[in-house]
């Protein structure tokens, strides 16, 4: 099994993907699969997102896929047992992160403010998910955060763009970037994959700072 740390470093930017059918998967992972994406999260947000999960952990093998927007320890196990090879939730709970530990799915915790960081650390993680990273402060916020966190690892998540995504892996303490821009819904509605495979690309082969 991986650690969180592991899978975050397997790429510079984690694809977030809310999806509407299993065949919308299928193509959306493939373009994303060109571009050069080898980890990705498909959220709970719609019906489709478990099934999405099942269906792309099967044939997506070469790619690491996780589930986000966990918010119950049902969704821990009913992701797990989909396929689901990490889990991102947009905060932390004692109930999360045992029902995590207890089935070894290994949990990126959403924190935003330095009592959930504590919190955070309490529990053993290095590596958490900032959310909603630019509504919450963006760059300033992750810097202020490095005084008093300096081990602590950062996955800033929300508001990110393909213009703002470089300054996020300038800093030392982010270690990947998490957002929907790759992906956006003119592209989806209008099928066009060649723009998701280009937007996949440019975001792949973005360096960081931290590796
Ligand atoms: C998330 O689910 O982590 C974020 O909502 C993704 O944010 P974005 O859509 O602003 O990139």
């Amino acid at each position: 099994m991986k650690s969180v740390g592991e899978i975050m470093r397997i790429g510079p930017v984690i694809p977030v993907l809310t999806l509407e059918s299993v065949e919308q998967c299928e193509q959306v992972v493939h373009a994303l699969y060109e571009g050069g994406v080898r980890v990705l999260e498909i959220t709970l947000r719609t019906a489709v997102g478990l099934k999405a999960i099942e269906h792309a952990s099967k044939f997506a093998s070469d790619i690491v896929v996780g589930v986000g927007t966990i918010t119950t320890t049902t969704q821990v196990k009913e992701a797990k047992r989909a396929g689901a090879t990490f889990g991102v939730s947009p905060g932390l709970t004692h109930a999360l992160h045992a029902a995590a530990k207890d089935i070894d799915l290994p949990l990126l915790p959403g924190v935003m403010t330095p009592s959930d960081i504590l919190r955070a650390l309490s529990l053993g993680y290095d590596t958490v998910k900032f959310f909603p990273a630019q509504q919450a402060g963006g760059l300033d916020m992750l810097r202020a955060f490095s005084g008093p966190f300096p081990t602590l690892q950062f996955c800033p998540t929300g508001g990110i763009t393909q213009e703002s995504v470089r300054s996020f892996l300038d800093l030392p303490n982010v270690i990947c970037v998490g957002g929907s821009w790759l992906t956006p819904t003119a592209a989806i509605i209008s099928q066009n994959w060649g723009e998701v495979t280009r937007l996949a690309h440019a975001a792949s082969q973005l360096a960081r700072l931290n590796t």
